[in-house]
C-alpha cells in the first residue's frame, strides 16, 4: 500500500548528507522491518547503508555485497542483513539461496536492488529512492504501512 503523503523528499550535497540520512534512519527502523533501497548504479544505497550500520554501532567495513547478494551484520540483540541483489537474474533465486529464512522477527532487511527479486521478498514497509541531482543526490522516502509511517514520523522529519 503506498501512502503519497508520507513522501518525504531530502537533497543530499554529499557523501556525507547520504551517510547522516542513514544515521537518522537508524533511530527509527527496528527488527522485523524490511526497506528497499532504489536507485540506479553509484545512486549512494550502500552509502547510506554504511551510515545506518554505523549509527548502530557496527565499526568495521561495510563493503557492497555484489557478489556475495547479501553480508550479515550481528549487533546486540538483531541482524543487519544488506542485500545487493544486482546480479540476481530471476526472482526465483532469492529462495533458492535461502533468504526467506532471514525474514525473522529479530532480523532487519536492507534491500538494494529490490526490482531483482519482485514478487518473493517480503513486503517493505519504507521504500527509499535515490536520483542524481546533478552531482549531489536527492532522496524520495516513502511508508508503505503503519511501522514505516512510524519512522518516518518519528526520526526522519
Ligand atoms: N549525496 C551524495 N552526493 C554525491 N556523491 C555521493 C552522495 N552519496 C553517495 N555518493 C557517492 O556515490 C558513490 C556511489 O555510492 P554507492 O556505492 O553507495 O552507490 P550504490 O547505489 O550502492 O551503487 P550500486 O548500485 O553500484 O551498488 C560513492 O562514491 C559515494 O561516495
Ligand atoms: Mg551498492
Amino acid at each position: 500500500m503506498h501512502i503519497p503523503d508520507d513522501s518525504l523528499i531530502l537533497n543530499l550535497p554529499d557523501e556525507a548528507a547520504t551517510l547522516a540520512l542513514g544515521a537518522r534512519l537508524a533511530h527509527c527502523l527496528a527488527p522485523g522491518m524490511t526497506v528497499y533501497l532504489e536507485g540506479g548504479l553509484g545512486a549512494g544505497k550502500t552509502t547510506l547503508v554504511r551510515g545506518l550500520l554505523r549509527a548502530l554501532g557496527f565499526a568495521g567495513r561495510v563493503k557492497s555485497p555484489t557478489y556475495t547478494l547479501v553480508e550479515p551484520y550481528t549487533l546486540s540483540g538483531f541482524i543487519v542483513y544488506h542485500y545487493d541483489l544486482y546480479r540476481m537474474h530471476d526472482p526465483r533465486e532469492w529462495e533458492d539461496a535461502g533468504f526467506r529464512d532471514d525474514v525473522r522477527d529479530n532480523t532487519l532487511r536492507l534491500v538494494e536492488w529490490p526490482e531483482k527479486g519482485q514478487g518473493r521478498l517480503p513486503p517493505a514497509d519504507l521504500r527509499i529512492s535515490l536520483e542524481w541531482a546533478g552531482d549531489a543526490r536527492r532522496a524520495r522516502i516513502a511508508a508503505l504501512n503503519e511501522k514505516g509511517k512510524a519512522c518516518l514520523d518519528n526520526s526522519a522529519r
